[in-house]
């Protein structure tokens, strides 16, 4: 039997004898030679047929069309004038799917793109985007399971919402209503009494009209929650996250940044120690920077994206909002009253990337700050357990996977990030 070897493989041996199989990427040629670039999900190679060799095939091959799946054997060699710097001479050509009309041709607009999403996933761009998104989420695993957290899910569906009424999609359940999860969170802060540290990475739902490029309305979360952990604790594991996956991609996605033409350098330059300022000290600097933007005004993408770049287009902490910008179960740092013990973790050109915050561990201060918000939990009061039942310091936070992909990759949105995105207008393929 043939033993098949990826492109890049093929590519890396240099020379004589391979076995390739794939999709064809490119055809030309004339009456007498043809050229197919084939592509397989590790790279592009060009592989050259000569008509004297293929006489009886010639009529197949002559319509052979993009797309259409091949199995190649053939002698390979350095060219330079080939797309990946090397060629195959084939001496044995295998049609086993044939392709015609894909429906793909250049300049296609976003729309057509967007309905024949299944298809554009064989770009280079998708392929290179998708394997960095796998490296990337299987980085936060083996991170989480390295420090001793424990993987656990919570429902996609429940009876109650949690972070807030109108991004929330609401279905029929049984005669009842449910609602999609827009965050791990509630669970997590019960689940964390049991098992101490614990994390998951799954979809949330945000009914978010905004048709921003850095919003989807089914993102993929990831969410850790930790007993016994504070703020720093909190910010020191979203920036370690950060950096070990950003290292992995760099290790293991060269040939895909390449192909994106993402700014390696720039990602080799991301270190820990992360600047970390308050909110006041953001606010000074974008008053300073010509902002019209006043203490207790929440920050829009404008001034998100600014500050990261006044640090240095670097990421930046920004911690302490003030309590009435934030949620109830933020908790509030006693030595800068009216502030919280949380954080957003703010990146050059996206803005916001995580959310976080030591919670508030007490449920008379929790049961004060929904009154005050004229809030009630509903449903959802199963949730103060937490606080009723041995209480503990403990902090967590979300951080958007397809914004994080998005800026290694260097997109200008993140539905590059993510295979089928999901938008106001957008349900199908
Ligand atoms: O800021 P968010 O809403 O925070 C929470 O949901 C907390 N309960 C998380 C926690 O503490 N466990 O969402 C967290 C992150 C954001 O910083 C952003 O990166 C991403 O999720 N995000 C979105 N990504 C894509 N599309 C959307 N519509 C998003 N909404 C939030
Ligand atoms: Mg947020």
């Amino acid at each position: 039997m043939t033993k098949f070897i990826s492109i890049q493989e093929a590519i890396n041996k240099g020379k004589g004898k391979v076995a390739v199989r794939g999709w064809i990427y490119r055809e030309r040629g004339s009456n007498k030679l043809r050229f197919l670039v084939l592509r397989d999900s590790t790279n592009l190679l060009q592989c050259v047929l000569d008509r004297k060799k293929f006489e009886k095939q010639w009529d197949e091959i002559d319509k052979l069309q993009v797309e259409a799946s091949v199995e190649i054997e053939g002698t390979i060699k350095a060219d330079k004038r080939a797309p990946t710097g090397y060629e195959i001479s084939v001496d044995k050509l295998n049609i086993v799917g044939i392709s015609n009309g894909f429906p793909i041709q250049k300049d296609l607009n976003e729309e057509l793109l967007g309905d024949r999403r299944h298809l554009w996933l064989r770009s280079r761009k998708m392929i290179s985007s998708l394997k960095i998104r796998s490296t990337v989420l299987f980085a936060f695993h083996e991170l989480m399971r390295k420090k001793g957290f424990t993987e656990i899910e919570a429902p996609s569906l429940s009876g109650a919402t949690s972070e807030g009424g109108s991004e929330t999609f609401e279905l029929k359940y049984f005669g009842k209503k449910a609602y999609l999860t827009q965050s791990w969170q509630f669970y997590a802060e019960n689940f964390i009494n049991a098992v101490e540290k614990a994390y998951a990475i799954a979809p949330s739902f945000r009914a978010e009209k905004s048709k921003t490029p850095w919003h989807v309305t089914e993102f993929w979360h990831f969410e850790l929650e930790g007993a016994w952990m504070n703020l720093k604790d909190d910010m020191d594991i979203a920036e370690e996250c950060i950096i070990y996956a950003i290292d992995k991609v760099l290790k293991e996605n060269k040939v895909e940044l390449e192909t994106l033409g993402a700014d390696i350098p720039m990602l080799k330059q991301v270190k820990a120690g992360f600047k970390r300022i308050t909110y006041e000290e953001a606010i000074k600097k974008l008053k300073e920077k010509g902002h019209k933007i006043k203490h207790g005004d929440e920050f829009g993408a404008h001034e998100e994206r600014g500050l990261a770049k006044y640090y240095g287009d670097k990421f930046v902490f920004v911690t302490n909002y003030p309590l009435t910008l934030l949620k109830f179960y933020h908790g509030e740092d006693l030595k800068k009253p009216g502030t919280g013990t949380n954080f957003n973790l703010l990146a050059p050109s996206i803005g916001e990337l995580v959310d976080g915050s030591q919670r508030e561990p007490s449920l008379e201060k929790i049961q004060e700050r929904l009154k005050k918000a004229k809030m009630d939990l509903g449903a959802s009061d199963w949730y103060l357990d937490s606080r009723r039942y041995g209480s503990v310091p403990h902090a967590g936070f979300g951080l958007g996977v397809e914004r994080f992909v998005a800026w290694i990759c260097g997109f200008d949105t993140i539905k590059d990030a993510i295979p089928f995105p999901r938008t106001p207008n957008r349900l199908n393929p």
